[in-house]
C-alpha cells in the first residue's frame, strides 16, 4: 500500500505536501581507471552518506515547477542552482512519471544544505529525495529496486543517494554494494567559495595522464585497507587509507585548493583528502568533540567559505515528517 492511499504515519501532511531528505557523501576511497566509450571513467569507489541533509517537499500542482532555497543554493562563480529541465530533480520527476505512467504534476520545493559543485553529491541527494517524495505523493509503488534503477539513469551518484550509509561503488559509480561499518567517523568539511564542475575534473585528469604526470590508473583495487578500516577502525588507519585519484587533477586545476588541503592537518586532523571531484576538503577527526573544535579552528583561519562538522554513515533519501 502506498502512503498516499494508506494516509501512512503521517507522510502526507494537511496541505498534502510530502517531504523528502537525502545526504551529502564523501568518497573516502576514489580510483578511477581509463575512459569508457561511453565517456565515463571505470571506477572503484568506497562511498560514506555524512550528516548534510537536502530537503525537498513536493506538492500535487499542475505540470512541474522548481523552487530552490537554502545557503546551498548557489556555488560562486558557477551562479545558480537552475530551476528548469537542467536540474536533476526535474529529469527525475519526468522519469518516475513516465516509469508510473503517471502525469508528472508536481510542485517542488528544494531546500539545499550541501553546496553545489562541491563535490558533495548535492544535486544527485535533490534527485534522490525527489524519487522518494514523487513515489508517495503520486502512489507509484515504485519498489526500492524500480527507484535504484531510476536513480542510475540519472547520474552516476544518484544510487548511493537513495542507498546512503557505507558501499562500494564500481562501474561509473552506480553499482553498488554494502560496507559495513561498526562505528561512527566524525569529519570537518571545509567548502571553497567557488565550485568545480565534475567534467572538467575528470578531463583535467584524463589530460595529466596522457601527459605522464600521474600514474595511467588502469589497475583498479578493490579498496580492501579502506573497507577494513572503516569495519572497525583506529582512526590512524582509516586516515592511512583515504585515496582519491581525482585530487590531483581538482589541485591541477585550483592551485588554492593545496593550502585548503594542508590547513586542516595542520590544525589536528588527523588526515585530509579532496572529496569527490572538489573542491570541498574532507578532515577527519577522533571524535565529535574534535569535529567541533576543528571547525572553529579553520572557521577562524577564513581558508573556506563554510565549515561543517558532519559524521557518517547516516542513511539515505528517506521520507520525513
Ligand atoms: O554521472 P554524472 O552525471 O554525475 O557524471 C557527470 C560527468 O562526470 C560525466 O559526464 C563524466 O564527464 C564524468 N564522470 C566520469 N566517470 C564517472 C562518473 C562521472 O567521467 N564514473
Amino acid at each position: 500500500m502506498s502512503w498516499a492511499t494508506s494516509g501512512g504515519p503521517g507522510r502526507i501532511t494537511g496541505d498534502g505536501a510530502v517531504t523528502a531528505r537525502a545526504p551529502a557523501k564523501v568518497n573516502v576511497h576514489l580510483a578511477v581507471g581509463p575512459l569508457r566509450p561511453d565517456g565515463f571513467h571505470e571506477l572503484r569507489t568506497v562511498y560514506l552518506a555524512v550528516s548534510l541533509f537536502d530537503t525537498v517537499t513536493v506538492r500535487r500542482g499542475r505540470g512541474l515547477s522548481l523552487a530552490v532555497t537554502g545557503e546551498g543554493r548557489t556555488a560562486v562563480g558557477a551562479g545558480a542552482v537552475p530551476t528548469d529541465r537542467r536540474n536533476l530533480v526535474w529529469q527525475a520527476a519526468e522519469l518516475l512519471a513516465e516509469h508510473a505512467g503517471v502525469a508528472p504534476d508536481a510542485a517542488i520545493a528544494i531546500d539545499k544544505a550541501i553546496p553545489a559543485a562541491a563535490g558533495l553529491a548535492g544535486g544527485s541527494a535533490d534527485a534522490a529525495a525527489a524519487l522518494v517524495a514523487l513515489d508517495a505523493l503520486w502512489g507509484t509503488h515504485a519498489t526500492r529496486g524500480d527507484l535504484a534503477g531510476l536513480a542510475a539513469r540519472l547520474g552516476s551518484d544518484v544510487p548511493f543517494s537513495l542507498h546512503g550509509g557505507v558501499a562500494l561503488g564500481s562501474g561509473r559509480g552506480e553499482q553498488l554494494s554494502p560496507v559495513l561499518a561498526r562505528r561512527r567517523w566524525d569529519w570537518v568539511l571545509g567548502i571553497a567559495g567557488e565550485g568545480l564542475s565534475t567534467p572538467a575534473v575528470y578531463a583535467e585528469l584524463d589530460r595529466l595522464r596522457a601527459d605522464g604526470r600521474v600514474p595511467a590508473g588502469t589497475d583498479l583495487d578493490p579498496a580492501e585497507p579502506v573497507i577494513a578500516a572503516l569495519r572497525s577502525g583506529p582512526v590512524e588507519a582509516l586516515a592511512a587509507a583515504l585515496a582519491n585519484d581525482l585530487q590531483a587533477p581538482a589541485l591541477s586545476l585550483r592551485p588554492d585548493l593545496r593550502r585548503a588541503l594542508r590547513a586542516p592537518t595542520a590544525a589536528g586532523a588527523v588526515g585530509a583528502l579532496v572529496s569527490g571531484s572538489g573542491p570541498t576538503v574532507a578532515a577527519l577527526v577522533e571524535d565529535a568533540d574534535a569535529a567541533v573544535r576543528l571547525a572553529a579552528t579553520l572557521a577562524g583561519e577564513g581558508v573556506y567559505r563554510t565549515v561543517r562538522a558532519v559524521h557518517g554513515p547516516v542513511h539515505g533519501a528517506r521520507l520525513v515528517g
